[in-house]
């Protein structure tokens, strides 16, 4: 179900989002890796290298944004986490991807692989928020690491207006139409 908020779940290791796109790019699913790859935290680490990224990093005194963790911090996905804790084809450059606010996806994977692999036909939807394994909804909370005034760019950030801006809803799960507007007040201001 698409209430609680973000039980940011441990998932032991980033996948990366092209790991995540072998099975959710489906447009029966809502395809959300077609509707991340158009947005702009897909291009959060390649615009550290615009006129605009290099003009706010000279006022700092930062040569290369793209090398700088004060600006990479926000504009990557886990940054600062060690290797061994990334998958093999981890890339950094794809910028805010998935488990950013999801959570790393490595137990979900494994757990979705093997299912698969038991399972025949076309699979089914399931509902694996009681699982543990990852992340559904991501709160305010999540969105606040980045979305606040140490961003040198700061737009005030709003919940609910920003997360219509990144909707990545599921068709067949037949949310009302209007869930976001409905979620309780705590949660929006979380
Ligand atoms: C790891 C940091 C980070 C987190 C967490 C994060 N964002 Fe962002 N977000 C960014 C960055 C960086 C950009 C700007 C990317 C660019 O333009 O290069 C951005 C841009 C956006 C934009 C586009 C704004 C515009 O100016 O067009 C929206 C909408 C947005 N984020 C919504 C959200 C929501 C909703 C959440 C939480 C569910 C969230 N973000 C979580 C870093 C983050
Ligand atoms: C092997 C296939 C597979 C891979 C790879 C995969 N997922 Fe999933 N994911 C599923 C299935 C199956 C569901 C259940 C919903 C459905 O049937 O589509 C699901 C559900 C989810 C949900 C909803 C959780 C809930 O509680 O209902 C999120 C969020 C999610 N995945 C994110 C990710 C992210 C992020 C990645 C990459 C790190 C990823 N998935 C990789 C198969 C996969
Ligand atoms: C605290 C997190 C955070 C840090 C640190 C951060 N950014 Fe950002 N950046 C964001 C977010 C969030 C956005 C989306 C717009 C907004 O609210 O600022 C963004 C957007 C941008 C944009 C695009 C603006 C636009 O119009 O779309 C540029 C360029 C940028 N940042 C450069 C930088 C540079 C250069 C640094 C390092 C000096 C940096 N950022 C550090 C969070 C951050
Ligand atoms: C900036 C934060 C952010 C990023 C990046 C992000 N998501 Fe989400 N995701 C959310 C939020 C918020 C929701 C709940 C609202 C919605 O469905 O849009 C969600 C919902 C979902 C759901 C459940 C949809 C439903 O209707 O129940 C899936 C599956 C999912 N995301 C997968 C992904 C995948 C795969 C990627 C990367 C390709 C991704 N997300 C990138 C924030 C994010």
């Amino acid at each position: 179900m698409l209430v609680g908020v973000s039980q940011v779940v441990a998932g032991e290791v980033y996948e990366g989002a092209e790991k995540c796109k072998t099975c959710h790019s489906a447009a029966a699913k809502g395809e959300p890796y077609k509707v991340w790859a158009k947005q702009k935290h897909r291009q959060a680490y390649a615009s550290l290298a615009s006129d605009e990224a290099k003009k706010i990093g000279k006022e700092k005194g930062i040569d290369d944004p793209q090398k700088s963790e004060k600006c990479l911090k926000c504009h990557e996905t886990a940054f600062g986490v060690p290797a061994a804790e990334k998958g093999k084809k981890f890339d950094e450059t794809l910028g805010v991807q998935c488990e950013t606010c999801h959570g790393a996806g490595g137990k979900h994977v494994a757990a979705r692989l093997k299912e698969e692999d038991e399972e025949e036909g076309e699979p089914k939807l399931k509902d694996i928020s009681a699982k543990g394994e990852i992340t559904h909804l991501p709160g305010p909370d999540v969105c606040e690491k980045c979305h606040n005034k140490e961003s040198p760019t700061y737009k005030p950030f709003d919940y609910v207006k920003f997360v219509k801006e990144i909707a990545h809803i599921d068709p067949r799960r037949k949310h009302a139409a209007d869930w976001i507007d409905k979620l309780p007040e705590e949660v929006k201001k979380k």
